[in-house]
């Protein structure tokens, strides 16, 4: 019999402090950059985005979301067998955010680590969980996509420091013989590196290179376009679904007109469409949790139904998670 990946429950966390458009807007204008609420709405969708306490990294993020996933589930973090964290903004070069995020959850033992593959992190990890559950190794595991993208944002770069903003998304994945993930699909190309990237790295004490965020925001949006139909497709011909069958599209949070054009290739009508970015910005590797775990808990997503998620982003990386909720 096959093994499926059920959710058993999801979780999120936002930080406290919150900025609207024009909140923003105030503070780039003292540092002599001008951007208005009507442009960010008008070319994103985004009204508002979340940043962390200076206090605050990537694991406390997450380790809030888990908290918010275990309960939802009804387990104790000692019932894990395994902690997968999705970021690019991780606490420390090393250890990795899933070991740390383990610890404060008060458990140890079980195998934690990190996935890298920016904002389609979350897509990569429930992909590789989902892969050790059906392997018969783990029964129940936390996948977490947590950022703290305000930490590498340039805020006198106007075309990219409006568009990010941070938090933290959970689910706890349970082995099930019912569905569950009916089917996955990652893809990547390196070639693409340079149109989003941060190229700055530690050497020797210091950084090297520019630490903030770089994107060619036209090249990424034709990119993506394209892809998140491509893996859309590619995930429903293995499930043997079309397009109708998809109660709930939870892309990937970036830009309202990317979500449109995706919904529009895939026959979908915008209310089938799980909208968050309006109010958190592009969180990255968390987008897909935190615009699952809202829509779950404002009674949208009903057990049952089909979700497709689907992500895209720095590498380049895409790809999707179709699954019975
Ligand atoms: N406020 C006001 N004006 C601005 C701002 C701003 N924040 N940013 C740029 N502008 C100005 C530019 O200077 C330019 O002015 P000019 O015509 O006088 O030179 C004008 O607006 C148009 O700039 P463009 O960069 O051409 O704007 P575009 O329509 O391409 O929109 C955007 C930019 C929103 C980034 C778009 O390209 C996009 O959505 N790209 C997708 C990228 C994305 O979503 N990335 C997220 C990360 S990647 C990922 O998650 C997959």
């Amino acid at each position: 019999m096959r093994i499926y990946s059920r959710i058993l429950g999801t979780g999120s966390y936002l930080p406290e402090n919150r900025l609207t458009n024009a909140d923003l807007a105030a503070e780039l204008a003292l540092q002599g950059v001008e951007t208005s609420d009507e442009w960010i709405v008008d070319r994103t969708g985004i009204r508002a985005r979340h940043f962390a306490a200076d206090d605050q990294g990537s694991s406390d993020l997450a380790t809030e979301a888990a908290r918010h996933a275990l309960a939802a589930a009804g387990i104790s973090a000692d019932d894990l067998d395994l902690i997968i964290v999705a970021t690019s903004t991780p606490d420390m070069v090393f250890p990795s955010v899933a070991t740390m995020v383990q610890n404060k959850l008060g458990t140890a033992g079980c195998p934690a680590f990190d996935v890298q593959a920016v904002c389609s992190g979350f897509i990569y990890a429930l992909t590789i969980a989902d892969a050790m559950i059906q392997s018969g190794s783990v029964k129940r595991a936390l996948v977490i996509g947590s950022e703290v993208f305000s930490r590498i944002l340039d805020f006198q770069d106007r075309t990219t420091c409006v568009l990010f903003g941070d938090g933290a998304g959970a689910v706890i994945l349970e082995a099930s013989d019912q569905p569950g993930i009916l089917a996955t699909d990652l893809h990547a190309d390196g070639k693409y590196k340079d149109i989003l990237c941060v190229p700055g790295h530690v050497n020797r004490g210091g950084i090297l290179g520019d630490p903030v965020l770089k994107m060619d925001g036209q090249a990424v949006f034709k990119l993506a376009v394209g892809v998140l139909e491509d893996t859309a497709r590619a995930s429903l011909a293995k499930a043997n679904l079309t397009d109708a069958d998809i109660d709930w599209l939870i892309p990937h949070q970036a830009n309202i007109r990317i979500m449109q054009s995706t919904a529009r290739k895939l026959k979908m009508s915008a209310d089938k469409v799980v909208v968050t970015v309006d109010q958190h910005g592009n969180t990255s590797a968390a987008s897909i949790p935190l615009a699952l775990d809202t829509a779950v808990r404002d009674g949208r997503i009903h057990r049952g139904q089909t979700l497709m998620l689907e992500g895209v982003g720095g590498g380049f990386t895409w790809g999707s998670v179709l699954l019975r909720y």
